[in-house]
């Protein structure tokens, strides 16, 4: 019955009306596409969901593309948090620490885990060991480990998949490896926390 009401639609419409029927119809299926994964809660989000196409950002970071695949604020997630992370060539996260565990594994590309590994013994980061990672090589941050990831390669991008203990993550960051524990801000939530975070908070008003 559909198909005849859009033929119908099809023939008998002048071409501005086909325009505005195809947008409509585009904004539904980009929306759907959109709540499938952003509706700030897991309820009514399908079980099995297809990451193709899922829509992702960088969030006013240059060269970052950030996906949430299940997130605290965005899913309702308790104690892990999924993220698939590409970084173009140049581009890398901030210098940054976190209490929660964090667990990498390199999908695609390649680049340098920079690492300092005394924690908050020192009044700042010692200098960071680097580490070359690159496609199916997989790290493991300890807690208040400052440390960056940095795409360091000239073409291709880098690609991570992602998790993390006891989310949503409270980042500080450090602009740079001798700026003290204490300097660092605390930025949370985090960027792609932001929306759901705010709407989640108006919720419970
Ligand atoms: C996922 O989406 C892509 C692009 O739309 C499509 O080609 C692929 O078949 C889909 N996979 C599944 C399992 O639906
Ligand atoms: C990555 O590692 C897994 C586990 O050892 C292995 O099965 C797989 O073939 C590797 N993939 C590539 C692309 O090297």
């Amino acid at each position: 019955m559909g198909g005849k009401l859009f033929f119908f639609y099809y023939i008998h419409l002048p071409r501005q009306h086909l325009l505005v029927l195809f947008s409509l119809l585009s904004l539904a299926v980009a929306s759907q596409v959109s709540a499938s994964w952003y509706s700030c809660s897991i309820k009514g989000l399908p079980l099995v969901r297809n990451l193709t196409n899922a829509p992702q950002s960088n969030y006013g970071r240059g060269g970052l593309s950030h996906l949430t695949i299940a997130g605290a604020v965005s899913h309702g997630m308790k104690e892990v948090e999924v993220w698939i992370q590409t970084m173009a060539p140049g581009s890398g996260t901030p210098i940054h620490r976190h209490s929660c565990e964090e667990v990498f594994v390199v999908l695609k590309g390649s680049g340098t885990l920079l690492l300092s590994t005394t924690s908050m013994k020192t009044r700042h980061p010692d200098e960071p060991h680097n580490f070359p990672i690159s496609m199916n090589t997989t790290f493991t941050i300890p807690p208040d480990e400052p440390h960056q990831i940095l795409n360091s390669d000239e073409h291709d991008d880098l690609q991570l998949l992602v998790v993390i203990s006891q989310p949503p993550i409270k980042v500080f960051i450090y602009d740079d490896w001798s700026m003290p524990h204490t300097a660092a801000r605390l930025k949370y939530p985090y960027y792609w926390d932001e929306e759901c975070f705010q709407y989640n908070a108006k919720d419970e008003l």
